[in-house]
């Protein structure tokens, strides 16, 4: 069945790839036609070291994003890149709030700023929420969720939401298609029918088809799998048509 929304296939590589990656985009090209894409959205973010070198995205048709930012647009934040750096190096898209970065400090308050910021610059931030085990074993997924999407998505025209539960990223453990519609749904009655929602933590070729084929999941975001072109290809070619 069709879908109103353009599937968004988004590989995160995090602190993964050296120059020779720059090239992966082409790959993933040649090994996906041009043709066959028309009816969804590839999404690559490279470390930020390779995204100014990385291939164009007019070329291959796979655009590119960065995997954090900080709020402000310049100054004396040693190690940190903005959105605007991020917008001049190529990229479209930043992912903000995955919860390897909300472990390592970011509150829900820093989450909304680096959202405004990348809206700012005009990027469209991919604004990350998602329970802990010990959250959903507790019965509070959806409650944990419902909070953070109220305190970390600023009121922005554009923007993305990736559910991606904590336990299942990285893990090898995904969250049954039950559970991710149940959420899904349960986040669109929060956001505007326009907002991509996509699911992250463990997707693979193996369970990429039941999971995109979901009502009100519309793309996913790909950790470990995302490094390798042929999955990510295998992934993109589940996508329902849009
Ligand atoms: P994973 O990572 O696919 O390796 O679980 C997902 C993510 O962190 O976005």
């Amino acid at each position: 069945m069709a879908k109103s929304l353009r599937p968004l296939i988004a590989a995160n590589w995090k602190m993964n790839g050296d120059m020779s990656w720059v090239f992966k985009p082409a790959d993933f090209a040649a090994l996906y036609h041009a043709e066959d894409r028309e009816h969804l959205d590839v999404l690559i973010c490279p470390p930020a070291t390779l995204l100014g070198s990385m291939l164009d995205p007019q070329q291959t048709g796979v655009l590119l994003g960065g995997q954090d930012c900080h709020a402000e647009v310049s100054g004396a934040h040693t190690g940190n890149v903005s959105a605007e750096m991020l917008k001049d190096a190529g990229a479209s898209f930043v992912i903000v709030g995955h919860s390897e970065c909300r472990a390592a400090g970011d509150t829900d308050a820093a989450v909304n700023a680096k959202a405004k910021a990348a809206a700012r610059a005009g990027l469209t931030p991919i604004i990350c929420v998602g329970e802990t085990e010990a959250e959903r074993e507790a019965g509070k997924a959806q409650k944990v969720v419902a909070a953070q999407i109220k305190a970390s998505v600023p009121k922005l025209k554009s923007f993305v939401i990736a559910y991606e539960p904590v336990w299942a990223i990285g893990t090898g453990k995904t969250a049954t298609p039950e559970d991710v519609a149940e959420m899904h749904d349960a986040i669109r009655a929060l956001v505007t029918p326009k907002t991509r929602i996509l699911y992250g933590g463990s997707v693979k070729p193996a369970n990429a088809e039941a999971l995109l084929a979901l009502k009100n999941v519309n793309g996913a975001l790909i950790g470990g799998a995302g490094l390798e072109m042929d999955s990510l290809v295998e992934i993109a070619k589940s996508a329902p048509k849009s």
